[in-house]
């Protein structure tokens, strides 16, 4: 089993926002995550990167679980799950440069010489498709669209198995999103990687993910195929999530 997510409940301040959830991941799937805003994607995306406790169920990622890991086995998880946030300004540091903040987590995990940095880092670059002049540059220096490319190959250095993106290309213009998503879509092409992409973003998920998962108040209420989107047995809170989707598309002059 790879991720293995069981029952989980989570509460705040008394209130239920993770109510039983049960989904797998297997190894080199891409999983899509699909709910609107307060739904409770983020907590459940924090619970699986070990950032938020659970109250009730399980979350094992190969055969571990944040609360009975031992600390070598915290280490290995941290490494191999990966996470892309939706406004990487915060997380990096606005004192270093691209190149600094990209291996940073190589150089954490001692997982890399001094003289193996600018062919890794180059590397990186190129699979995010950022020109390797930006290595130089700091944060407040990049677009939008180049500081999530930057955030992504962050997460790649460390070759984890899976990456969760929250909300990864939300803050980005239509352009800048549909590019990122094919820089995405070409890498795993490449990479079997294991994915879960959460976003309210239905075109993003739709291209991105071979599954998707419908959270509404907590609870997962409808889990199908990508390609089994428009069939006619959808719960009707993803019928809703798409048809606002289509309309989306319309106004964009046609859906791709
Ligand atoms: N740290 C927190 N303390 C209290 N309530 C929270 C906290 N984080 C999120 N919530 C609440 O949990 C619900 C789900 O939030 P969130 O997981 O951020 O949803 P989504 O990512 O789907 O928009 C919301 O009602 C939000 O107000
Ligand atoms: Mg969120």
């Amino acid at each position: 089993m790879f991720l293995h997510v069981k029952d989980v409940s989570k509460y705040y301040n008394g209130k239920p926002i993770l109510r039983d959830v049960t989904f797998t991941v297997q190894a080199g799937e891409s999983v899509g995550l699909i709910g609107t805003s307060g739904s409770g994607k983020s907590t459940l995306s924090r619970c699986i990167l070990g950032l938020e406790s659970i109250d009730d169920g399980e979350i094992r990622f190969r055969d571990l679980s944040w609360h009975s890991a031992s600390h070598e086995e915290r280490r290995s998880m941290r490494k191999n799950i990966q996470a892309v946030f939706q406004d990487s300004s915060e997380s990096f540091n606005p004192r270093w440069t691209l190149a600094d903040s990209i291996l940073e987590p190589l150089r954490h995990f001692q997982m890399i010489e001094p003289s193996e940095e600018s062919t890794k880092l180059a590397h990186l670059l190129d699979v995010v498709q950022l020109p390797h002049a930006c290595m130089a540059s700091y944060p407040r220096e990049l677009s939008g669209g180049q500081k999530q490319r930057a955030a992504i190959a962050r997460s790649l250095s460390l070759n984890p198995q899976l990456v969760v993106f929250d909300e990864a290309t939300t803050a980005l213009d239509t352009l800048t999103q549909h590019h990122i998503v094919e820089m995405l879509q070409s890498y795993r092409h490449d990479q079997s990687k294991a994915f879960l992409f959460i976003s309210h973003d239905l075109s993003v998920v739709s291209k991105l993910c071979d599954r998707i998962l419908v959270l509404s108040e907590g609870t997962i209420v409808d889990a199908f195929r990508t390609d089994e989107l428009f069939g006619d047995a959808r719960h009707p809170y993803t019928t809703a999530l798409r048809d606002a989707f289509v309309e989306k598309g319309r106004l964009l002059h046609g859906l791709d």
